[in-house]
């Protein structure tokens, strides 16, 4: 098993799975997963969800839709360890020595907490800290905990995560530095077209700008969410650029080459906004459609999802165990 190359990515589970997440994540990490001398590791990171959303009911309900999403996608349960972070206790031990590694000042430097604060600092509040809780300010050492404690190699994100990976790295080499070679220091594997998929306003595609297009969602809705993309006011037979458009990027990111090249010559003749828009939706509805009935299929059979995880985290634990077991005896917490 360690010499065998290890994939592994995680979702949070808050809100319902985006387009963004599916060809950002879901999909690439399935197909990965199908190369040979290759382990994957694919996971629901629910405990990351705690760090912005205290509704424990919309918590449940997002896990069960993200799990579902997945396995509708493709994820193959017997090829892929498809397991809940929860379900594993060892990372969040190891989160917490990781954590006595990690230097503050690395963690200020993080996006996540930057952002929170410069949000603040906007609102001109007088702590600059306010409402931003530890869970926050620690979110990369819970992920740097979640990728080595499968002392993974490569780590399937979008483009925002790579700081991340970065400082999963830098926190890796540090433990190895003090305890002997034992954690991995992992590779940010970054697709380069589908990195960034830009939301309806232009911005990433994201939960938190509720910018999203949702994946399983009835034609009538997923049309209504395609006509509301942001264009600019050009005119119809006016020529138009198709490089930062976002239904040309939506439509490039899930159709192939030739069909993303014949829209761009629609796009220098002159095509109507309204009609881009009817390209994106029929193409983005028979991508969806297959996707769209498998889930709605397995919705009705929660015991399946249920039974699946639970497999899989019996499989994740074989591994994380000597793992963790590892690093205890490296860090001198162990019998005497
Ligand atoms: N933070 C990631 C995101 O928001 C999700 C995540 C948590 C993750 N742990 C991970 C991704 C470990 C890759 C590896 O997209």
């Amino acid at each position: 098993m360690s010499k065998e190359h290890r994939i592994l990515t995680g979702i949070t589970t808050t809100g319902v799975p985006h387009l963004g997440n599916l060809v950002g994540a879901v999909l690439p990490a399935i197909k990965a997963s199908e190369q040979k001398n290759t382990a994957s590791f694919l996971f629901l990171a629910d405990y990351h969800s705690l760090i912005k959303n205290s509704d424990s009911e919309l918590r449940h309900k997002s896990s069960f839709d993200i799990a579902a999403c997945w396995l509708a996608c493709g994820l193959d349960p017997k090829k892929v360890i498809f397991y809940r972070q929860s379900d594993i206790p060892h990372i969040f031990e190891l989160a917490w020595i990781l954590s006595c590694l990690a230097s503050k000042g690395l963690l200020n430097r993080a996006h996540a907490y930057k952002s929170a604060k410069s949000d603040n600092e906007a609102k001109k509040t007088e702590d600059i800290d306010k409402g931003i809780n530890m869970g926050l300010f620690n979110y990369p050492v819970l992920m740097a905990a979640d990728i080595l404690m499968f002392k993974a190699n490569s780590v399937p994100v979008g483009e925002d995560q790579k700081q991340h990976i970065e400082m999963t790295r830098d926190i890796a080499l540090k433990f190895n530095h003090h305890y002997g070679d034992i954690l991995t220091p992992p590779e940010a594997l970054i697709d380069e077209h589908t990195g960034v998929l830009p939301g309806i306003d232009g911005r990433k595609m994201s939960k938190s700008y509720n910018n999203t297009i949702p994946l399983f969602t009835e034609e009538e809705e997923l049309r209504k969410v395609i006509m509301k993309i942001k264009t600019n006011s050009l005119e119809p037979g006016e020529r138009k650029d198709s490089s930062d458009c976002n239904i040309f990027n939506i439509y490039k990111a899930i159709s192939v080459k030739e069909k993303a090249i014949g829209l761009q010559k629609l796009y220098e003749e002159g095509i109507a906004w309204g009609d881009a828009k009817k390209v994106l939706f029929e193409e983005l509805n028979s991508f969806l459609r297959p996707y769209r009935d498998e889930y709605n299929k397995i919705i009705k059979d929660r015991s399946f999802v249920e039974k699946t995880l639970i497999e899989g985290s019996e499989k994740a634990l074989s591994i994380s165990g000597p793992i963790i077991n590892e690093v205890r005896q490296a860090i001198g917490i162990k019998g005497f």
